[in-house]
């Protein structure tokens, strides 16, 4: 039961126990079912298809919140609910034309050429970048969006089911699911309360896995970073499967490759003399995407460098559509699933960054150098220059950073350091030598601008066995995953130290039904409503009231995935509440305040993704309920119906 919450996205490699590729696939695509091949119709059948009641759903609130929303009811659906006063509108959705001459969603006969146009597929990270630059307007601005991964069986007709439909893909097919990841810049504005995206926004932009990048930084130009198509292993065509991201003070965008592996597949995982370090990496010989079929790059065989391109933090400038997005590799190589800035007292910048996988670890990087506020440019290099650390969690509370310096302890040229460049191209395998803590899947990590703490996502790990537990991972078989909170030196005073290399730690929240899940952890007056299952990603409003947002609530506890909300600090604290469910077999990503707290946005990614769901007979056809029109990962606004702020 533990596994159908495993995500394909999120095979484990760093040695623990775990089945083979196949399980882990189907584990994936059931993960929401326990249910065999043609068992979505039944469970669409299942699910209340009106909308479930999104203004009498509500349970009036108990206990001591400085939340005033009416909670909403656990329910597994095909629509999604928010809680009562609050009104949902569906900004952008997959296949929408974003750029000039982008033909109209057609599914039935898509194109890789229109898809290149048309926002791509399973919106993740969204960021709201104000218009004009610099200014904090909340009414107009830019979305950013991460297009992380596609369902193949979700996106074309007559492909079957998740892994038969990845194994009968042709070149076109691969073509479009390539065009659909990548990026998104849509320029959006809020007239009389709602919210639109303009199709022919000046600064409106796709990032695929064609745009060009450069590389900078420790490895830029390395040996292991050189293919036949860039001799200089300086350039490389796009980015891939970029979950959560971040931002910089500066006004650029951080975004973050993800599970890179699942994409590149070859008999050298398993013979070359690189399978050692594929195998870290979760490399596997049997890729889960069939690309490699038609697209050398992605056959190991053939281009056993390419899989070193990726798996990095990824910088671009939203404000100039032509400006060149660039991997800064001083940021380390893993599974980034976001990277989160905290501006230290000395202008320094510290980004934090987890490695979501089970067991893996929870990084920090701090620039060498303090930000420049007067000017822009000046920050452009910044993230090449710094220390990358890993964090070690101690029983006593304290969290010590560990430098991931080559000559530093164990990073020697006897282990096969000779340069920063091998530290961070294989960065876990550094940070394994140095003693790092195996956490719990590592997904968002946040700062609350408020009490300055720092929140890591935990979202589950139900591979962890008894003898494995640590104290910042207490539970064995975690499947519903916690929140750790850092408090580095100076939280609470206008003088954070987020470049500290010790600070303290707790456990925030422990996920799980309260009296049924053993280790639940929240606020004692926690309703049957507030508690949640496997945090992903978080966001603070400008009280530093956080918001989580979850990916991989089993179904088996009658609860979707949704957004929770609760104080950080007083009497309410961790006292989480339900404010909006997904519809069925989606997570939920972003989240994103305006400055002005009054939307939220959502992304809401992979609806439908069920057990059993194909395009022509889909668990949920969210957000367009249009007959024979398959499920599309949208952005949605959530708004106060009287126009106040969220929360
Ligand atoms: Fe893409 Fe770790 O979620
Ligand atoms: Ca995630
Ligand atoms: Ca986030
Ligand atoms: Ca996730």
């Amino acid at each position: 039961m533990q596994d159908d919450t495993t995500e394909i996205e999120d095979i484990g490699s760093n040695p623990a126990p775990r089945g083979t590729i196949g399980e882990l696939i189907e584990a994936r695509l059931s993960r929401r079912g326990l249910l065999g091949t043609g068992a979505a119709a039944a469970l669409a059948a299942a699910l209340p298809t009106a909308a479930p009641a999104q203004d009498s759903g509500n349970t009036p609130n108990g206990g001591p919140s400085s939340l005033t929303f009416p909670e909403l009811r656990h329910q597994l659906a095909q629509r999604d609910a928010v809680a009562e006063g609050h009104e949902i509108q569906v900004l952008i959705r997959w296949g929408d034309p974003i750029l000039p001459d982008a033909p109209e969603f057609d599914p039935q006969h898509q194109t890789a050429e229109a898809q290149a146009r048309q926002f791509g597929y399973n919106n993740d990270y969204l960021d709201f970048f104000p218009l004009p630059q610099g200014s904090r307007h909340p009414d107009r601005g830019l979305l950013v969006v991460n297009h992380e991964y596609t369902n193949t069986n979700l996106m074309f007709p007559g492909l079957g089911t998740g892994r038969e439909a990845r194994a009968r893909i042709t070149a076109e097919h691969g073509a479009i699911e390539r065009a659909a990841h990548g990026l998104s810049v849509v320029e959006v504005r809020r007239e009389n309360g709602r919210w639109s995206h303009s199709r022919d926004g000046r600064l409106n932009r796709r990032i695929t896995l064609e745009t060009p990048m450069r590389i900078s930084g420790p490895a830029a130009g390395h040996a292991r970073l050189r293919t036949e198509e860039d001799p200089t292993g300086t350039r490389v065509r796009g980015t891939l499967n970029n979950c959560a991201g971040g931002n910089t003070p500066w006004g650029t965008v951080l975004t973050c490759e993800e599970n890179f592996n699942l994409y590149f597949g070859g008999a050298a995982a398993e013979a070359g003399p690189q399978a050692e370090a594929y195998r870290r990496y979760g490399i596997l010989k049997e890729p889960v995407y069939g690309w490699g079929r038609f697209e050398p790059r992605f056959d190991l065989d053939a281009t056993p460098n390419e899989p070193n391109r990726f798996g990095w933090v990824v910088e671009f400038d939203p404000y100039d559509p032509e400006s060149v997005p660039v991997k800064r590799t001083a940021l380390g190589r893993f599974k980034h699933e976001g990277c989160t800035h905290a501006v230290c007292p000395d202008g320094r910048v510290a980004f934090y960054s987890g490695d979501d996988e089970r067991f893996d670890y929870l990084y920090k990087f701090v620039t060498a150098r303090p930000w420049n506020p007067r000017d822009r440019a000046a920050n452009r290099d910044l993230l090449d220059e710094g220390t990358l650390h890993v964090a070690k969690f101690e029983a006593d509370g304290t969290l010590r950073w560990l430098p991931l310096v080559q000559g530093g302890g164990p990073l020697t040229p006897e282990n096969g350091f000779h340069t920063q460049g091998d530290v961070v191209i294989e960065a876990r395998r550094a940070a394994d030598l140095l003693g790092a803590t195996p956490m719990d899947r590592p997904e968002d990590v946040e700062t609350n601008p408020v009490n300055g703490r720092v929140y890591v996502m935990l979202t589950n790990n139900s591979s962890r066995k008894p003898e494995q537990v640590n104290p910042a991972n207490p539970r064995p078989a975690n499947i519903h995953g916690h929140v750790v909170e850092i408090i580095p030196p100076g939280a609470g005073t206008a003088r954070v130290d987020h470049a500290a290399e010790v600070a303290r730690w707790g456990i925030f929240i422990a996920g799980g039904k309260p009296g049924i899940d053993p280790g639940a952890q929240y606020h004692r007056a926690i309703s049957n409503e507030g508690w949640l299952s496997c945090p992903d990603n978080c966001a603070f409003d400008s009280k530093g009231r956080i918001w989580i947002a979850t990916d991989g609530a089993p179904i088996t506890s009658g609860v979707a995935d949704g957004l929770y909300a609760a104080d950080t600090a007083g009497p309410g604290r961790a006292l989480t509440r339900l404010f909006y469910q997904a519809p069925s077999g989606a997570e939920v990503c972003g989240p994103k305040f305006t400055p002005d707290d009054r939307t939220v946005f959502l992304a809401i990614q992979h609806p439908g993704e069920d057990a059993g769901s194909t395009f022509e007979q889909p668990s949920t056809r969210w957000p367009d309920f249009r007959e024979g029109a398959p499920p599309r990962p949208s952005v949605i606004a959530i708004v106060r119906k009287d126009g106040g702020a969220i929360g």
